[in-house]
């Protein structure tokens, strides 16, 4: 949606100069609660011909985030972040309170990439009283991750469905460390016929493999060294792929024998369609790739981690 005829350079000036114009003073981003605000602010610079890239998040930022954050620098003139812990994708039981938060630390390393605007917006704005739209995505939330957190696919469909009706981003730029989530997302996107570009990016690690997330911070020094253990499994899965594997039982078998004795409790594992997030009757059908995906428990942490055999080196 920019202005279609710009050289490159030019192109790239430009986008640069009404980045830096959106931004708060000293290269911050705009902190916005009111997502009506922001609507505003975002319609006057779509009305000067600005493309928009939105980067959702729940903060508590890392490494992982911010390289998604760079990415939708280099597609669009304008850049937006949401932090918002969503409530509605959370289990009664699950570590909603104990949610990491740190508004400031997060402003502060999206300056350095630098993000424009944060959407920040208090529960009420996005869910007032009298709320009772879900968007429900059938099919892709039902297996993984689905049966073992009840609601949590529509908690985030229908926030995701909120967030870019505040923003009306033309790119959306998610990571593929969260696979379902993913492809519950481009699911929700084209069902509804919502005018975004959904770009999945690959997951960032930290140096010994362990996928960077928010939660990471929960493990124990004994724990953060057990955690690896789902990368190996991941790796182990890769390298049999690699020589010619293509019973997903067996692969699933290769992985549990990494975990075993490693992780406290095993929620899933999981190879199957990358496309359709269920299992083959039989093997891994020829020419196709498959996605190997895990959750399980080190101490009280729930990690998820995920390859896509065939397509990603890990
Ligand atoms: P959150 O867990 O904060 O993640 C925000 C985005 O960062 C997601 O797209 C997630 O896949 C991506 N991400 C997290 N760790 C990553 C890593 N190591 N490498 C690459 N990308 C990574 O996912 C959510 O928030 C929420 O469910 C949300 C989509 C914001 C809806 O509430």
């Amino acid at each position: 949606m920019t202005g279609g005829t710009r050289g490159a350079k030019s192109g790239t000036t430009t986008r640069a100069k009404a980045a830096a114009a959106a931004r708060g003073a000293g290269g911050r981003p705009l902190v916005v609660t009111d997502p009506h605000a922001l609507r505003a602010a975002l319609d006057e610079l779509r009305r000067k011909g600005r493309s928009i890239a939105f980067v959702p998040t729940m903060g508590a930022l890392h490494e992982g985030h911010l390289e998604l954050v760079r990415h939708a620098r280099a597609v669009a003139g304008v850049v937006v972040v949401s932090i918002f812990v969503n409530p509605t994708q959370f289990g009664p039981h699950e570590d909603l309170a104990r949610y990491p938060r740190d508004l400031d630390g997060d402003v502060r390393l999206l300056a350095t990439v630098p993000a424009d605007f944060v959407l920040f917006p208090p529960v009420e704005s996005v869910y007032p009283p009298g709320h009772a739209t879900t968007v429900h995505v059938a099919g892709l939330g039902d297996g993984l991750c689905g049966p073992h957190r009840p609601g949590h696919f529509d908690g985030v469909a229908t926030v995701v469905a909120k967030l870019f009706s505040m923003v009306g981003p033309c790119t959306a730029v998610f990571g593929r460390k969260d696979f379902q989530q993913l492809q519950v997302i481009r699911r929700m996107a084209a069902d509804l016929d919502l005018p975004v570009r959904v770009v999945g990016r690959p997951t960032v690690r930290e140096p010994d493999g362990l996928a960077m997330s928010s939660r990471n911070r929960y493990l124990s020094p004994g724990d953060r060294l057990r955690a690896t253990a789902l990368v190996e499994g991941l790796r182990a899965a890769a390298a049999a792929f690699g020589s010619g594997e293509r019973d997903p039982a067996a692969i699933e078998q290769t992985i549990r024998e990494r975990l075993a004795g490693r992780v406290d409790r095993i929620d899933y594992v999981f190879v199957g369609d990358p496309g359709t997030l269920q299992p083959w009757p039989g093997a891994v059908p020829p020419g196709r790739t498959a996605v190997a995906a895990i959750a399980a428990f080190v101490g009280t942490t729930r990690l998820i981690d995920n390859v896509e055999l065939g397509a990603e080196t890990i």
